[in-house]
């Protein structure tokens, strides 16, 4: 990435990755807090709104301890500009700045759309990645969000329920008309079930690219002491698998600025003819 294309640009815009799933407990939370930290490793800068405005649990799994959060965009909305969000913003070892979600549950009502659309436009002008976290399903706050996301990683895993939701969920995303946006990533691939992966893209009607094995000692260790596993497990099959995720977006994101530029049409109008 050029110099004039990182998060310092005036009128920048980085992407946004809503994390999403059908169910509770699929795994938003790991992969969020683990591919930001990926990512961050690859010399970009990386956001995270902790989109879970009931009971949020980023900074749990990072093991930060947040003074500020979303509730404070509320309060200052009208005057908000991005050097007061940064002021809100918690800063993780690995570079990621943490939009923290709310210390109480009944706080969540606080943040409307409006919130939820400054707190994105804001997070997105100061990084290049802005990955959010989200409650579960398609509840109005999460379908704001999934309409800013530039792409929508659904997870799902292999749980016959899980399976189910994810199916009506991926129906309604297409209704919407986010399908192009949507990316299933399966996780916890390999565990015990009697849907295997391999049965998943028949199942749910879509190509999937994206898996994580199922480390079940790992990542609940790196939960519970707030250390993401891409930090000091990286060599293990489930960080190597977000490390390849995190691969994945940058190369995206390089095809898409080193493309040509197709010409706009006041381009095209104005272009001298060509001489035969
Ligand atoms: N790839 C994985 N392998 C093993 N266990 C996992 C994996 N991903 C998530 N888990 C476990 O699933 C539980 C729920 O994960 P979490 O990220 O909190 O889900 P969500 O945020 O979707 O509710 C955690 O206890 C975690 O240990
Ligand atoms: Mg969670």
């Amino acid at each position: 990435m050029s110099e004039g294309e990182t998060a310092k640009s005036k009128g920048f815009r980085g992407e946004m990755i809503a994390v999403i799933s059908a169910k509770g407990g699929v795994g938003r939370t790991v992969v969020t807090t683990n591919l930001s930290v990926a990512l961050s490793k690859k010399n970009v800068k990386v956001g995270v709104i902790d989109g879970s405005f009931q009971f949020g649990d980023i900074c749990l799994a990072l093991d930060l301890h947040p003074t500020f959060s979303i509730k404070d965009v509320v309060e200052s909305i009208d005057e908000l500009d991005s050097f007061g969000l940064s002021g809100f913003l918690m800063h993780h070892p690995s570079g990621v700045k943490v939009l923290a979600a709310p210390d109480r549950p009944e706080y969540a009502d606080l943040v409307t759309p409006e919130v939820i659309s400054k707190a994105c436009d804001l997070m997105l002008s100061q990084h290049d990645y802005v990955i959010v976290d989200t409650g579960v399903g398609l509840h109005e706050k999460n379908l704001h969000i999934v309409e800013k996301a530039d792409q929508i990683f659904l997870l799902t895993n292999l749980e016959m329920a899980t399976m189910k939701n994810t199916k009506l969920m991926l129906d309604t995303l297409e209704l919407l008309g986010f399908q192009s946006k949507v990316q299933v990533v399966v996780n916890r691939s390999n565990m015990e079930s009697v849907i295997q992966a391999s049965d998943v893209p028949d199942i749910l009607g879509v190509e999937i690219g994206l898996y994580i094995p199922n480390q079940f000692q790992i990542v609940s260790q790196s939960l519970n002491v707030g250390i993401p596993f891409v930090v000091n497990e990286g060599k293990s099959d489930v960080a190597k698998a977000v490390f390849k995720i995190a691969e994945h977006l940058i190369s995206r994101r390089e095809i898409t600025f080193f493309k040509p530029k197709t010409p706009n049409f006041l381009q095209t109008l104005f272009s001298k003819p060509k001489v035969l």
